[in-house]
C-alpha cells in the first residue's frame, strides 16, 4: 500500500476547504450588528455549497458519492472497536466513524443557513433564530470533534488526513483511486463564491435580506459630505 492514489476530486476539496472558510467567518460574525451583511453573505454561501454537495454526493466520483460512506450502525462501531484495539480498520474514502461527523456537519450547515436566512428575511419568529443559534453552536461543537478526529484518525492509520484533503492523495492500492480530478468544476465552485463577493463588493448587488452597500447609511452619508 505504497503508491498513492488519488481519492478526494477537486470539488470535493475545494468544497470543503470554502465551507470551512465560510462556516468560520459566518460564525464570528453572528453575534455582531456591524457584520451582519457578512454574516448573511456568508450564510447564502455556505447554503450554495451543501446544495452543490448535495448533488456532487449523488453524481460526483467514487468516494465524493453518499452510498460509498454510508455505513450500518454495525460498521462503525466495528470500526470504533479496532481503533480502540490499535488495529484500526483502513478505508480509501471516509471511514465509519469520520462519516457520521460528515453527515452531521451537512445536515446542521443546512439547518443553520436556512434558519439565519430565514430568520433575517423576517421570515418566522423567535424560534427560527433560537434554532439557528443552536444549530451553528452544535456545528462549532461537531467541528471541534472532527478535527479532533481527523488528528487521531491521522496518528493511527500514520497518514496525514489533512495533507489529503488538500491533495487529494492517499496510500492505497492503484486499483481503488479515482481517475478524474474534475479540475473545472471545483474552479467553477470557486469562481461562482468569488462572484458573489464581488458583485456584493463592487456590483451594487445584494441577494434577499441584504442592503446594496451603496444603500447603507455609511455609503448614504459619505454621498451626501461628497456632494
Ligand atoms: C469549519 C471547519 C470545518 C468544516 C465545516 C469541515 C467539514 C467537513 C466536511 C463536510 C467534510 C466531508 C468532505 C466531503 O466529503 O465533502 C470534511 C472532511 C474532512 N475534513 Fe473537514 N471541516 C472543517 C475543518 C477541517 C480542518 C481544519 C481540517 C484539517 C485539520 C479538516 C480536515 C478534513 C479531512 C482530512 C477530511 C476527510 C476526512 C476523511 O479522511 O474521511 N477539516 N470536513
Amino acid at each position: 500500500m505504497n503508491s498513492k492514489i488519488l481519492v478526494w476530486d477537486f470539488p470535493t476539496r475545494t468544497f470543503h476547504w470554502l465551507l470551512a472558510l465560510s462556516f468560520t467567518g459566518a460564525f464570528v460574525t453572528g453575534d455582531s450588528e456591524r457584520y451582519r451583511d457578512i454574516n448573511l453573505l456568508l450564510g447564502y454561501i455556505l447554503l450554495g455549497l451543501i446544495g452543490f454537495r448535495l448533488i456532487w454526493g449523488i453524481v460526483g466520483t467514487r468516494y465524493a458519492r453518499f452510498i460509498s460512506f454510508l455505513f450500518a450502525p454495525r460498521a462503525i462501531a466495528g470500526y470504533v472497536r479496532s481503533m480502540f484495539q490499535g488495529k484500526p480498520q483502513h478505508y480509501a474514502g471516509h471511514n465509519p466513524a469520520g462519516s457520521v461527523a460528515i453527515f452531521l456537519l451537512l445536515g446542521l450547515g443546512l439547518l443553520s443557513s436556512l434558519s439565519g436566512l430565514a430568520s433575517y428575511n423576517e421570515i418566522g419568529g423567535e424560534w427560527l433564530e433560537e434554532l439557528h443559534e443552536l444549530s451553528a453552536n452544535t456545528m462549532l461543537a461537531v467541528v471541534i470533534v472532527h478535527i479532533a478526529g481527523v488528528f487521531v484518525s491521522s496518528f493511527l492509520h500514520r497518514e496525514n488526513l489533512a495533507r489529503a484533503m488538500i491533495t487529494g492523495a492517499k496510500p492505497g492500492e492503484p486499483a481503488e483511486g479515482i481517475q478524474h480530478r474534475h479540475v473545472w468544476l471545483g474552479l467553477l465552485l470557486l469562481a461562482a463564491v468569488l462572484a458573489m463577493g464581488y458583485a456584493y463588493l463592487y456590483k451594487d448587488w445584494a441577494p434577499p435580506g441584504l442592503t446594496p452597500l451603496s444603500q447603507q447609511p455609511v455609503a448614504t452619508e459619505k454621498r451626501k459630505q461628497d456632494d
